[in-house]
């Protein structure tokens, strides 16, 4: 069986490592891939954006299946594509993808389908905007309506940080068309958790909750990144929530979608915070997350492509995921500077020194001469799996102190909030 895996970072390299452990053992293709990718995979030099040369090249070899990272090419249309050449993709069509591509029609489906979630008011117009912004309480939550690259959110903490977020994106088009309405939402406290959900247009497994870390520094400060680290499960999301997330959150969106006419086919992953106002949701994405896939999917057991093929066929359910009980830590290690200006091209070393149990998932690397070197702000995501998260813990860090580049950070916490609870 031939496999493509569009994507080149950490969650990309965690799909091709599970998927090269299913018993059919595939041969896998991963674009653009990464140093890491290409020990397992042979990469294809084509950006995970490039829908028409993926399509070329898949048109050229004929992959048994396609596997989407990335949330850009998804909201480009690269399923439709593919599907309309007879590749089969796992992956939502371009009209499902805008549940993550279009934060105000998330909103329109989730409050259309009765999911749980922070009440807010959308605005193309900053001066009607900022006029609302009396009646929210502080802090008031900002969003850009399109894909800003994680960073189209703004907490602000008072009024005139939220006119400023508010006119940056509508009048000085910071995040361009992407900002060119916005989302005035109430604050939500509480716990955040991810819920990564597959999806066969009808039916729905959920997969381990896991909870991801955005901040730059410990104890959450600092700006946002990409996520460095995450760990699964989370123990907020309690087993009995499981259900719960299901009936309530995922299997309405799916519904009120199909309603429309819109069938969602691949993961759906819900954004929680769980708190005194019980489960809200934050957002929805279209993809597997980055970096809780690196936690996550070493926690699926037996074979994973089978459920993915299911997706397609709409023919999921329950039996076909086998969640392992131990739990993962992941912990990122990022570029000094990042997510600001950061060095690449640093050589990389110790990524022999294999610890059992433990993965190093590349997510900014490339070989350059003979070595692995940086090329990317989060550069390696360490998984530790173990039968406690206190010792995979401590087993990711281990492995992480093997490692070693120029500037190398990463942060000394990840999952001690959920040691703590
Ligand atoms: P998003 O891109 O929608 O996931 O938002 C990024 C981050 O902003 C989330 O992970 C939360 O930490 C935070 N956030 C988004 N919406 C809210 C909200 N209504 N209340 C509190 N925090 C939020
Ligand atoms: N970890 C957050 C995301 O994948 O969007």
């Amino acid at each position: 069986m031939k496999i493509l895996v569009v994507g080149g970072g950490g969650r990309e390299h965690a799909i091709a490592w599970r998927l090269s452990q299913d018993s059919c053992r595939p041969v896998l293709f991963c674009a653009p891939g990464n140093a890491g990718t290409a020990a397992l995979a042979q990469n294809v030099p084509i950006p995970a954006e490039d829908v028409p040369a993926l399509l070329a090249w898949a048109k050229a070899n004929r992959p048994d299946l396609t596997v989407v990272g990335p949330e850009v090419p998804l909201c480009m249309g690269i399923a439709d594509a593919f599907e309309a050449e007879g590749l089969r993709v796992f992956g939502p069509c371009k009209a499902a993808a805008r549940m993550e591509g279009s934060k105000l029609f998330s909103k329109e489906i989730m409050t259309a389908a009765g999911v749980p979630t922070a009440r807010s008011l959308a605005f193309a117009d900053a001066d009607a905007a900022v006029a609302a912004l009396d009646g929210f309480a502080l802090p008031v939550v900002i969003k850009a309506d399109g894909l800003a690259a994680g960073k189209g959110v703004v907490i602000a903490q008072t009024r005139e940080e939220a006119a400023a977020a508010i006119r940056a994106m509508l009048v000085d088009a910071v995040f361009g068309s992407a900002g060119a309405q916005v989302l005035i939402e109430d604050f939500l406290d509480g716990e955040e958790a991810s819920i990564l959900a597959l999806v066969d247009g009808e039916n729905a497994v959920i997969l381990p909750s896991s909870q991801d870390h955005k901040r730059i520094f410990d104890n959450d400060q600092g700006p946002n990144t990409g996520g460095m680290g995450a760990y699964s499960p989370a123990p907020v999301v309690t087993p009995d929530l499981l259900p719960v997330i299901k009936e309530r959150v995922i299997l309405p969106v799916v519904r009120e979608l199909k309603r429309r006419g819109i069938t969602y086919k691949g993961v759906l992953y819900a954004g929680l915070m769980i708190g005194p106002r019980g489960i809200n949701v934050l957002e929805f994405n279209a993809r597997f997350g980055d970096p809780e896939t690196q936690a996550v999917l070493p926690r699926i057991g037996g074979d994973l492509i089978p459920a993915l093929e299911a997706c397609i066929d709409g023919t999921l359910h329950d039996g076909l995921i086998n969640v392992r009980p131990e739990a993962a830590a992941t912990v990122v290690m990022a570029a000094g500077g990042y997510p600001g200006n950061y060095a690449k091209g640093n050589v990389i070393s110790g990524l022999g020194n294999a610890l059992p149990d433990t993965v190093v998932f590349h997510a900014g690397t490339a070989l350059k001469g003979g070595s692995v070197v940086t090329s990317g702000g989060r550069v390696l995501a360490v998984t530790a799996l173990s039968a406690d998260l206190e010792t995979a813990v401590a087993r990711a860090y281990e492995a992480v102190a093997k490692i070693s580049f120029d500037a190398a950070h990463y942060r000394t916490d990840i999952a001690h909030r959920a040691m703590k609870l």
